[in-house]
């Protein structure tokens, strides 16, 4: 049965079936190759797609704004300094308003539930650019850049070590598992993640012929892997907490040492950036050979382009 994801939001992961992510993928292979032979099309002409941040960034507002616009959209950013986005106006006003003009609205920020509204109010689709809980976004270029360096996501190890329980370690979880992707947390006990996404993640797993590994042992956890992926240790919101983290998560520094500890020879390095060389990772494996974090950085834009175009009902 063809896959249709017309007028579908995707406010975390779960929201989409394999079949789906799957399709967003082949997609997104076809959009980047043919960015790349320069054969771009005005796919997105005349309509125009809101991009609303609460939180900086650099990836995520550059990957949607210039791929809708390259295509003849019309992407609008907005911060909270630019609209009443919770104060002044309910977020459900706002949401009805934004959906009379815009045909998709992006929204990055701090609670899961902002989205969710957006959503729920706007009647046209609204992609999750992050929260505090989840960045779907981020996790589809993570498996396309898992599948270019592979050649296939099923059976694959990915193994993310560092704070297990922020918003990307959640999502690679559920993406991996729906995925077919072997995947590890390697994180201290106090920064494990929730039980109910590795319970979640597990029965994905279960579905998908691949497993969740959660551990405390670093070398447990890169063992085997073909991707050694780490995050910041403060995530945006959490900046007074920078002194514990970096006490908690000295011994989970990706090192190349670590990347040895993998046993394989053509392990890649992954992480979402941005990145604070000398914590998170030694510049030497981020600078390195087994670094993809570029191409990772650069698929961005191609899924999320794909994840347009999909829930637009765009032809691609
Ligand atoms: N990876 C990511 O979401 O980067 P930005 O914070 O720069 O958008
Ligand atoms: N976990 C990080 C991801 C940044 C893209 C954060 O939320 O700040």
């Amino acid at each position: 049965m063809a896959i249709d994801l017309k007028g579908r939001s995707l406010l975390t992961l779960k929201d989409f079936t394999p079949p789906e992510i799957r399709a967003v993928l082949d997609i997104a292979r076809r959009v980047k190759r043919e960015r790349r032979a320069g054969r771009l099309r005005q796919r997105f002409r005349g309509r125009a797609l809101a991009l609303l941040f609460e939180k900086r960034s650099t990836r995520t507002r550059c990957a949607f704004e210039t791929a809708f616009g390259e295509e003849g959209g019309h992407p609008v950013f907005l911060s909270t300094q630019d609209i009443h986005l919770g104060t002044k106006e309910a977020l459900e006003d706002t949401a009805r308003v934004l959906g009379g003009m815009f045909d998709a609205i992006e929204f990055r920020g701090f609670k899961q539930e902002t989205v969710e509204t957006l959503a729920r109010w706007a009647g046209v689709p609204v992609y999750n650019g992050l929260t505090d809980e989840w960045h779907p976004t981020q996790v589809l270029a993570d498996l396309l850049t898992l599948e270019e360096a592979f050649g296939s996501l099923r059976g694959r190890r990915l193994a993310y070590v560092g704070d297990g329980r922020n918003n990307v370690a959640h999502t690679l979880l559920v993406g991996c598992a729906r995925m077919g992707v072997h995947v590890a947390i390697g994180a201290p006990v106090e920064l494990a993640p929730a039980a109910e996404v590795t319970a979640w993640a597990r029965e994905a797993a279960a579905q998908s012929g691949s497993s969740v590994l959660v551990t405390a042992d670093p070398g447990e956890a890169v063992r085997g892997a073909d991707a050694v992926y780490t995050d910041v240790w403060v995530s945006m919101g959490e900046e007074e907490k920078s002194a514990e983290r970096v006490r908690l998560l000295q011994p989970w520094q990706v090192t190349a040492g670590l990347m040895e500890r993998t046993g394989r020879s053509d392990a890649i390095f992954l992480h979402c950036l941005p990145a604070v060389k000398g914590k998170e990772v030694t510049e030497e494996v981020i600078e390195g050979p087994r670094s993809r974090v570029w191409e990772q950085a650069e698929n961005r834009k191609h899924t999320i382009k794909a994840l347009m175009l999909a829930t637009l009902g765009i032809r691609a």
